[in-house]
């Protein structure tokens, strides 16, 4: 579904970037990953090619507009153009989630919002200036239910997704006339990422529940009494960047199977 499109993916070492990266490089896609850390991206970049994808690794902050530039031009010397953004940056949820909105500092509320929206902006930003002149191109990110529904303890979380989802219809509003889709992916958490599991596990704990039974009740609130795997979250990742879905801009897929209605 992408044989030879070029994709380069922000915080590709991570949970749902890995993930995205090898379903896209099953799919076809050359892929460009980058990460703020180098060793991590190598790891993933090394599964692609040992099963006969291409990629490549490179170290990107994706909150510095210079490095993001720069490795972008470096993408069009190599392959020419750019045909996929995906930006799968994340901080860790330890460092933003837990403590009431009272009692919250402005510095660590204010951390997601920025992180979020800024990796989100630059990158997108800098990805269509060279998707304009070919008329062509699929922006993607990701956020989670917080950007509709309201959870306590979440901080600046559940504003920084709501901006991200606010960026996608206004980015698309602007791009979509020069060819270029805008869309992202909400899935709800998938306990099989560490991010998840640092983040909730002691919070389980703390409230008397065993991990699995935590897991339990986020399922419970599914249709399907289950929560999505990163593989299937991946394939839709596939499926949205694919020509298959040129219908599809300015809107997130609502991947919580039924826990959050459209
Ligand atoms: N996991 C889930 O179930 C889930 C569900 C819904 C939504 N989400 C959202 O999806 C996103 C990614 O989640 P994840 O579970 O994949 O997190 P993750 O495993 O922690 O991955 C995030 C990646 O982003 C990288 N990163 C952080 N800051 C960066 C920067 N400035 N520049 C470049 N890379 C940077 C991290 O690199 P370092 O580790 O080297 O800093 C890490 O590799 C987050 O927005 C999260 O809220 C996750």
């Amino acid at each position: 579904m992408l044989k030879d499109k070029v994709a380069v993916i922000y915080g590709a070492g991570g949970a749902i970037g890995s993930a995205v990266a090898r379903a896209f490089a099953s799919a076809g896609a050359k892929l460009f990953l980058t990460g703020r850390h180098l060793a991590p991206v190598e790891v993933v970049a090394q599964d692609v090619v040992s099963a006969g994808g291409s990629a490549e690794a490179a170290e990107v902050d994706a909150l510095d507009e210079q490095a993001v530039d720069k490795h972008l031009q470096s993408v069009i010397d190599k392959a020419g153009r750019v045909d996929i953004s995906f930006d799968a940056v994340g901080i860790a949820n330890t460092k933003i989630l837990g403590v009431p909105l009272v009692e919250l500092d402005v510095e660590q509320f204010s951390l997601p919002i920025a992180t979020y929206s800024t990796s989100y902006f630059l990158t997108a930003r800098l990805a269509a200036r060279h998707m304009i002149p070919n008329r062509s191109g699929v922006i993607m990110t990701v956020t989670a239910l917080h950007s509709r529904t309201g959870i306590p303890l979440v901080g600046g979380y559940g504003p920084a997704m709501a901006a991200k989802e606010a960026l996608t219809r206004d980015l698309s509003a602007e791009l979509a006339p020069h060819g270029i889709r805008v869309v992202g992916l909400r899935p709800q958490a998938m306990p099989e990422t560490r991010t998840i599991k640092e983040a909730f596990e002691p919070r389980a704990k703390a409230s008397g529940l065993t991990w699995e039974q935590w897991q339990e009740s986020l399922a419970s609130r599914t249709h399907a009494r289950r929560l999505m795997t990163l593989e299937e979250m991946a394939d839709m990742a596939v499926f949205m960047a694919s020509d298959k879905a040129s219908g599809m801009t300015g809107t997130t897929v609502n991947l919580t199977m039924g826990s959050l209605d459209d």
